[in-house]
């Protein structure tokens, strides 16, 4: 697994990533509409009522005694959010659903999160005998909170004890040539999915190894459709399952 990219994360170099992607794929005015939809999707998400309801994911943390829950997260992380995206945790039960429909000997594989956030996922993907579970998140202060998470979490269920959170773009993140279930909740704009999904298929054809993908809330799924390498073998409307096809 490579060491951990520390860098610093700039909101105006963060907008002018988010500005020069956009108009590459979309040209300026479809760009422009883009960029004041989320401002002001940002701006609501803002007002007291909404940071009220953002608490409404805090269950699991009381359960735990970790800090997993997008309520807390600060302004600039938030706004960072808006360019990368934005931190919101898997809710338990869903997650449950998707791993244990996983028809799998977990101790072969790896559980990787791309776009882990506060690390909920690692912790309850941690309740099933994985080899090991790692997480890559952007965000330095969420990558910091995610071990702090590690560090306190203590289940009776827990089956999985390797656990780590790497904070790295996952542009740069080098995948693992070992068996995979790559989990991704909505982590990446259209053109960074399909980076990770061409480094995937290496993975895939170079190892060649097995790699099942989690694709929670599956907004842009026509990436993964095309691929040569995976084909789907399940799914709901709230998430699709696919693996590699060899
Ligand atoms: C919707 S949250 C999902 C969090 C977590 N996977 C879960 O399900 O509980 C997406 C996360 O992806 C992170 N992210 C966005 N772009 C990223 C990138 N290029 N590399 C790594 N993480 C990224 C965001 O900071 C955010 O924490």
């Amino acid at each position: 697994m490579p060491s951990p990219i520390r860098f610093h994360l700039s909101l105006v170099g963060a907008a002018r990533q988010w500005w020069q992607d956009g108009i590459e794929q979309h040209g300026f005015w479809r760009t422009l509409w883009k960029f004041l939809r989320e401002v002001w999707g940002f701006l609501l998400e803002s007002t007291p009522e909404r940071r009220r309801r953002r608490y409404g994911d805090v269950e699991y943390d009381w359960d735990y005694r970790v800090d997993t829950t997008s309520a807390t997260i600060s302004f600039r992380d938030r706004l960072l959010g808006t360019f990368h995206s934005p931190y919101q945790a898997t809710e338990p039960s869903l997650f449950h659903e998707m791993v244990s429909s996983l028809n799998i000997d977990y101790r072969q594989f790896t559980f990787l999160d791309l776009g882990s956030g506060k690390g909920r996922t690692l912790l309850m993907a941690s309740d099933y005998p994985f080899r090991k579970i790692v997480g890559v998140e952007l965000l330095p202060e969420l990558h910091r909170v995610a071990e702090e998470n590690i560090r306190k979490y203590r289940s009776g269920r827990q089956k999985c004890f390797a656990l780590e959170s790497i904070c790295a773009d996952a542009r740069q993140f080098v995948l693992p040539q070992e068996p995979i279930v790559l989990y991704l909740f909505n982590p990446f704009p259209e053109s960074l999915l399909k980076q990770v999904m061409v480094k995937l298929e290496h993975t895939i054809r170079d190892g060649p190894v097995s790699v099942y993908v989690l694709y929670h809330n599956p907004l842009l799924e026509p990436i993964l459709v095309k691929s040569t390498v995976l084909k789907k073998i399940g799914g709901t409307p709230q998430y699709v399952v696919y693996r590699s096809a060899a």
